[in-house]
């Protein structure tokens, strides 16, 4: 199914069948819970035990759109589908081709990223394609997502706090039109061990990740150039800010550009994963984003795909 942020593996949320065919496909650990997708804020007070005002404000204000509201699930939502956890995660996609399909199915559609486990999630079809062929049944064309990167995915600590469990195109500055107080979860920017009890399971695993090494690289243009000086040859290229490509072809370096915004970098980063391994990359070096708006979002994605390789230019 396309989103406006990422393709997902759809199937019926309620039907437990279903949903461990979801993460077989996927080989996704069954303590990952999924994200139930809705096509009308009505469809969601069923799913949940309740619905606090600020979730409510929330949805009105961010609905159809990128993020995912976490509260107490009902017994509506099978134990399989929330990963043994007693709440959901709640979205309605903004994309008309996932809204038709719900509507469609006259159910809730739960969906992971369509992604193999570990894999970068898939921003086209023919991503879907790589990832699944053979082990779904079809796949709804809806052309490249808009966002490129998963839905914000937000707690209510209580009835004024939002806490960010995942960055995404609602940024914590949006959140913060809403609600009073917005704290970003410590796992966005750090690293989780396998051990470590989190608030979100899908924190704690590997993700994104190409068969390249992949090093974040934070510093300025000329910092990341200065370091890259000694770093040439066969295998290794530079993955950087549409900006930097004149001082890196200067400099001889091979370089490909992934955007000059952060939504741009957003909408390409996984893409520009997956090409990595096209192209036969052994180690990526990339410039690392801001941290500030859309950019926490892509910095989030990224430290994960370099399986927290992080280094200061
Ligand atoms: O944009 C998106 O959210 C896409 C599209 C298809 O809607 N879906 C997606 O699903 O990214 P997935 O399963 O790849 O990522 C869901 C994330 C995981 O990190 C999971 O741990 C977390 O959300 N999550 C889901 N339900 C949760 C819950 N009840 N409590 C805590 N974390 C939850
Ligand atoms: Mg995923």
């Amino acid at each position: 199914m396309p989103t406006e942020t990422v393709y997902g593996l759809a199937c019926d949320a309620g039907n437990p069948e279903a949903v461990r065919k979801v993460f077989a496909a996927k080989g996704r650990p069954a303590d990952n819970p999924l994200i139930v997708h809705i096509q009308d804020i009505a469809e969601w007070q069923p799913l949940v035990t309740e619905i606090p005002p600020l979730a409510m404000r929330l949805a009105e204000r961010f609905w159809p759109g990128p993020l995912t509201i976490i509260l107490p699930r009902s017994e509506r939502i099978p134990s399989i589908t929330a990963g043994g956890l007693d709440t959901v995660g709640v979205r309605f996609p903004a994309h008309p081709v996932a809204q038709a399909m719900i509507r469609a199915a006259g159910i809730p559609l739960a969906a992971p990223s369509g992604n193999r486990s570990g894999s970068p999630s898939p921003t086209t079809s023919a991503h879907m394609l790589a990832d699944m062929d053979g082990r779904i049944p079809a796949i709804v064309e809806g052309g490249a997502c808009i966002c490129g990167v998963e839905s914000t995915v937000i707690a209510l600590d209580d009835g004024q706090t939002v806490r960010v469990l995942r960055p995404g195109f609602v940024t914590p500055e949006h959140l913060q039109t809403v609600a009073e107080n917005v704290i970003v979860d410590s796992a966005v920017l750090a690293q989780v061990t396998a051990d470590t009890v989190v608030r979100s399971p899908g924190m704690k695993y590997k993700h994104y990740a190409p068969n390249a090494a992949v090093t974040l690289v934070q510093g300025s243009a000329e910092e990341f150039l200065h370091f890259m000086a000694d770093r040439q040859g066969e295998g290794i290229c530079a993955l950087v800010f549409d900006s930097d490509m004149p001082a890196c072809e200067k400099a001889g370096l091979r370089a490909i550009p992934y955007g000059d915004t952060d939504e741009a970098r957003a909408a390409s980063v996984f893409a520009m994963l997956r090409q990595l391994d096209a192209l036969g990359i052994r180690h990526v070096y990339i410039r690392a984003p801001r941290t500030d708006g859309v950019g926490l979002a892509v910095y989030n994605r990224l430290i994960r795909a370099a399986g927290y390789d992080i280094i200061h230019a």
